[in-house]
């Protein structure tokens, strides 16, 4: 029987609200097997900043990079506006991705038949969605030096961020998208802006050649970002898996999730390189939502983006498929029963709490091992 080690690092906000939901599947995944997990759990953004005066630590850092998995909360919130940029929470979610060269971010949209309500765009638009966002995590314009605001002594300041990407960045986020491709519904749209930028133009030329030498079998499409954020909204279901740079991936990802019914609904896993000697690879699981301040510590938040997070780890860190299946289907589940938690509520389901909320996939997590 194989053991996981977890690093939990709830952070900020809700983050602390929903990893105890979390905590719950683990245990029951610790009764049920077939794996073990040990976990252990650390700091991170602004309660890290109040503690030691960094975003994370060195030591935490190096916890995760001997971690099995990371399983991510949230970070940030008001309290922490003023703290220095380099402090500042998000600095620490930031370094982790750095640090663990978590290069590609996968960000599924999937639609649960019970929600197709809650989205705010029309039903027949957003049922049955089941699309990936795969977003460049460690380049770009999120780390790209210079990036710094200079004062140019005339009362005039200049802010400087960069965009830079070079070949083999956009070459092995690309071969993730089609290997991913393969195993759905075989298409990839690229998304960049070529017509302003140029790292758009070699990001364009370079998955064109991948795609030519290696991934023919693939259907290949390329879109310039704002059109495809128009498309997305337009008709999502056109689409399979969207590669894209660390700032579209951004947006685009907010978007996607959007379509899903409620931010609090996508989860996201953070991939690093396949070692060649220990086929691991480093990961960090994290909803998309944020730390959400105004609702924190009511108990009110959504856990389903943070548990289907642990689900997929399951999937991409331990091979665990069966078991994350379980998971989604205890979410679908318990959407199809009319629970609901604030942000996804709608007529005549019952509105629940966090940890009414993750009872009920419980109970069907138990319901579906029996
Ligand atoms: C995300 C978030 C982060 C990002 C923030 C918290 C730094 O918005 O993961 O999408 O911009 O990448
Ligand atoms: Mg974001």
């Amino acid at each position: 029987m194989a053991t996981h080690n977890l690093l939990l690092l709830p952070g900020d906000g809700i983050g602390p609200e929903v990893m105890a939901e979390v905590k719950r599947v683990i245990d029951f995944f610790n009764k049920k097997g077939p794996d073990k997990f040990t976990t252990e759990e650390a700091l991170v953004g602004g309660c890290c900043y109040d503690a030691h005066g960094v975003a994370v630590t060195d030591e935490t850092v190096a916890k995760a990079k001997a971690a099995d998995a990371v399983i991510f909360g949230a970070v940030g919130g008001p309290k922490w506006d003023k703290v220095p940029y380099d402090a500042r929470p998000e600095a620490g979610l930031l370094r982790l991705r750095k640090d663990l060269a978590l290069f590609a971010n996968i960000r599924p949209a999937i639609v649960y038949p019970a929600l197709a309500e809650s989205s705010s765009l029309k039903r027949e638009v957003v049922e049955g969605l089941d699309i990936i966002i795969l977003r460049e995590l460690t380049g770009g314009v999120y780390f790209g030096e210079p990036k710094t605001i200079n004062d140019l002594g005339n009362g005039q300041k200049r802010a400087i961020d960069t965009q830079v990407y070079d070949t083999y960045e956009i070459e092995r986020i690309g071969r993730v998208a089609f290997e991913l491709a393969r195993k759905r519904r075989n298409k990839v749209t690229s998304m960049e802006k070529r017509n302003v930028m140029k790292s758009g133009v070699l990001w364009n030329e370079v998955m064109t050649a991948l795609h030519e030498r290696e991934y023919k079998d693939v259907q290949l499409e390329h879109m310039l970002a704002d059109a495809g954020g128009m498309q997305l909204v337009r008709w999502p279901k056109q689409f399979d898996v969207i590669v894209t740079d660390n700032l579209f991936g951004d947006l685009l990802s907010d978007i996607a999730a959007t379509l899903t019914g409620s931010l609090g609904m996508l989860p996201s896993a953070s991939l690093g390189e396949v070692d060649a000697k220990t086929k691991k690879r480093r990961a960090l699981y994290e909803p998309v939502h944020g730390s959400a301040p105004d609702i924190a510590g009511k108990g009110v938040a959504n856990p389903i983006a943070m548990i289907a997070s642990f689900g997929m780890a399951l999937r991409y860190s331990f091979n665990l498929g069966k078991q994350a299946d379980m998971i989604d289907q205890a979410i679908a589940a318990t959407l199809a029963k009319g629970l609901r938690t604030a942000d996804i509520k709608s007529q005549g389901c019952k509105v629940v709490s966090t940890s009414e909320m993750g009872s009920a996939i419980l109970a069907e997590l138990e319901a579906l091992a029996a």
